[in-house]
C-alpha cells in the first residue's frame, strides 16, 4: 500500500485484481460442481436412485420450538428399530437457507462441507440447557427404509426452523413428521413453567424461562374477601376441573385486575401464578401483547395454562396492521374468545386505565368474567403493609407513632409504604452507619420528604404517587352494559380522564 495514503499503486491494484479473479473462479468452481460436493455425494449415495426420485417434504417450525424439536429427535432416534447417523453441514459465512432439494440435485449450491455437527446450547428449563443441531443431516434407517432428515435452525439471516425429509413417499414422510409432532408436544420443555414472552425484531416469539419469585400469601396485603375471591377464581377451577367438564361447564376464564399504579396488581398476579404450579404460565407485556393470537395457540397446546396480559392499556389503541384494522386490544379479546371453551385456560389482565378498556370490553362481552378493583389501601391495609415491610428492619416505634404514620399516609399506595420503609432505613443509617434502630423520627423524616409537595415528580417517577386520590364511585352509566352479573358486581370503571 502507498504509505502516503494516496491509495494502491498500479502494481498492487493489478495483484489484487488477479487474486480476486482467482477467488471468484474458486467460488464458481465449488458452487457449480454439485456432483463433486461431498455433501451432495453423501446424500446421493445414501438415498440411491429411487430415494432421490421422491419429493422432499418440508416443515417449518417457530424458532422457540427448536429445543422441542431436538428433544423430540433425541427421543425418536433412540426408539427400537431405528438407526440414525448425524453429519454436520457447514455453509460459508453469510450463506444460509440451503434446501434439501438443492443437496439432492446438486444445483445452485454454495461450497458445503461435512463436519462435526454444529450445536447451539438452548435453555430447556430454568437453569438447564440442551445442545441443539443447527445444520445437520440425519441419515435414518428404520422400518420405513433409508431416508434423510435435514435440520436447519434459525440463524441471524433466517428466522425459520426448517426440517426437511427426503427418500420416502409423501405419506410416509408426513407420518414421520406426525411422530415428531407427538413427541414435541408430549415432551414440550415449556409445559408447566413460567415463561416470559417477547417478540423479536422479525416478529417471532421468544420464550424465556423465569424462575418464579412469587410472594407468599401473607405478603399480599389485600382485603381477605378479595384475596379469597382471586384464589377461588384462579385456583378452584383446577380442583373441580373434571366435575365442571362433566357438568358441561367451561374452564376458560378471564380475570381483570384494575386500579391505581402500585396497589399490587402485578404483585397479586405473581402470587397467583406462584400458586398455579401445575400450569404453564405465559407472561406478556408491552409489545409482546401484539402476539396474543399465537400465544393463545401455544397455551392451548400447553394447557392447563395461564396467560398474563400485563398493562393491557399500553396496547389499547395500537392497531395490529396499520390504520383501519382492528386494535390489538380487540385482537386480544378475540383470541380470548377463540380459545376452546373446554381448554383449561385462564387469562389475567392488569391495567391502571380501566377507562381505556371499557369500550372494548363492552363491545366484546363475556371474555372477562371477574373484574376486581384493587384500590388504594385503607388504614387497616396500610397498617399491615407497614408491618410487613418493617419486618426486615430493626424498627423501634411506639404504637402511637405508628398510628400517626398510618393516618398521615391516607391515600398512598402499597408501593409508597414499601419505599417509605426503605427511606426511613436510609435516614437511620445516616445517623448511625451500624443501623442500631429505625426510630419514629427516621420514619417521620422520610415521610415528610416523600409527602413534600416538591416531590410530586419523584413520587410519579417511583410510581408511588397518589396525588389525586380518586373518589372512585361506581360509574356504570348509560351506554355500558355489563356483560355478566359477576362482572357487574365487581367492576367500577371511571368515566372521563384518568385521575390516577
Ligand atoms: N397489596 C400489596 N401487598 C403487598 N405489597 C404490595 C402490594 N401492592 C404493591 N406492593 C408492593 O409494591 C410493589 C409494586 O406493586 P405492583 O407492581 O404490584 O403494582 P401494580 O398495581 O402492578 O402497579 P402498575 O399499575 O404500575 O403496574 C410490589 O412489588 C410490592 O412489593
Ligand atoms: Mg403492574
Amino acid at each position: 500500500m502507498d504509505a502516503s495514503g494516496g491509495g494502491a499503486t498500479e502494481d498492487e491494484a493489478r495483484r489484487f485484481a488477479r487474486d480476486f479473479r482467482a477467488f471468484l473462479e474458486w467460488v464458481h468452481a465449488n458452487a457449480s460442481s454439485g456432483s463433486a460436493n461431498e455433501v451432495v455425494a453423501l446424500v446421493a449415495g445414501y438415498l440411491g436412485e429411487a430415494g432421490r426420485a421422491e419429493s422432499v417434504v418440508r416443515r417449518e417450525l417457530p424458532p422457540f420450538d427448536h429445543v422441542n424439536l431436538q428433544t423430540a429427535l433425541n427421543h425418536w432416534l433412540t426408539l427400537p428399530g431405528r438407526r440414525g447417523d448425524c453429519r454436520g453441514v457447514t455453509t460459508p459465512p453469510h450463506w444460509s437457507g440451503t434446501s434439501l432439494t438443492q443437496l439432492i440435485s446438486g444445483e445452485g449450491l454454495p461450497p458445503l462441507r461435512i463436519a462435526a455437527p454444529e450445536l447451539i446450547d438452548l435453555p430447556n428449563g430454568p437453569g438447564t440447557t440442551l445442545a441443539c443441531l443447527t445444520s445437520a443431516l440425519l441419515l435414518i434407517d428404520d422400518h420405513r427404509g433409508r431416508y434423510v432428515v435435514f435440520v436447519q435452525g434459525p440463524d441471524q439471516h433466517n428466522n425459520d426452523l426448517v426440517v426437511e425429509l427426503a427418500g420416502l413417499d409423501v405419506e410416509s414422510a408426513q407420518a414421520v413428521f406426525a411422530e415428531l409432532d407427538v413427541l414435541r408436544s408430549r415432551l414440550n420443555v415449556y409445559r408447566g413453567h413460567v415463561l416470559d414472552v417477547a417478540v423479536n425484531q422479525m416478529g417471532g416469539l421468544e420464550l424465556t424461562f423465569v424462575v418464579a419469585d412469587a410472594p407468599p400469601r401473607d405478603c399480599v396485603i389485600l382485603p381477605e374477601a378479595m384475596l379469597a375471591r382471586l384464589e377461588r377464581h384462579a385456583l378452584s377451577i383446577a380442583v373441580h376441573r373434571d366435575a365442571l367438564l362433566a357438568a358441561g361447564q367451561h374452564l376458560k376464564r378471564g380475570l381483570l385486575l384494575f386500579g391505581p399504579p402500585g396497589t399490587g396488581k402485578t404483585h397479586s398476579t405473581q402470587y397467583l401464578i406462584g400458586q398455579m404450579s401445575g400450569y404453564t404460565r405465559l407472561i406478556m407485556t408491552g409489545r409482546s401483547l401484539h402476539a396474543v393470537g399465537s400465544v393463545t395457540g401455544l397455551a392451548r397446546d400447553l394447557q392447563p395454562a395461564v396467560i398474563v396480559l400485563e398493562d393491557v392499556d399500553l396496547v389499547a389503541s395500537d392497531r395490529s396492521f396499520g390504520p383501519g384494522t382492528s386494535t390489538v386490544l380487540f385482537d386480544l379479546l378475540d383470541a380470548m374468545d377463540g380459545a376452546a371453551p373446554d381448554a383449561d385456560l385462564m387469562f389475567v389482565l392488569t391495567t391502571n386505565r380501566a377507562d381505556l378498556l371499557e369500550p372494548a370490553l363492552a363491545a366484546r362481552p363475556g371474555r372477562v368474567d371477574v373484574a376486581i378493583e384493587i384500590a388504594l389501601p385503607d388504614a387497616e391495609a396500610r397498617r399491615r403493609l407497614f408491618d410487613l415491610y418493617a419486618r426486615a428492619i430493626p424498627l423501634d416505634c411506639s404504637d402511637a407513632d405508628r398510628d400517626v404514620m398510618i393516618e398521615r399516609t391516607d391515600g398512598v399506595t402499597a408501593s409508597f409504604l414499601k419505599e417509605l420503609i426503605r427511606r426511613a432505613t436510609l435516614e437511620a443509617l445516616q445517623d448511625d452507619a451500624e443501623l442500631g434502630a429505625v426510630r419514629a423520627e427516621h420514619v417521620t423524616r422520610a415521610l415528610d420528604d416523600l409527602l413534600d409537595s416538591a416531590q410530586t415528580v419523584t413520587r410519579t417517577l417511583l410510581g408511588i404517587g397518589a396525588d389525586e386520590i380518586a373518589d372512585a364511585g361506581p360509574i356504570d352509566g348509560p351506554g355500558y352494559v355489563f356483560p355478566s352479573p359477576a362482572y357487574r358486581s365487581t367492576v367500577r370503571i371511571r368515566r372521563g380522564p384518568t385521575r390516577y
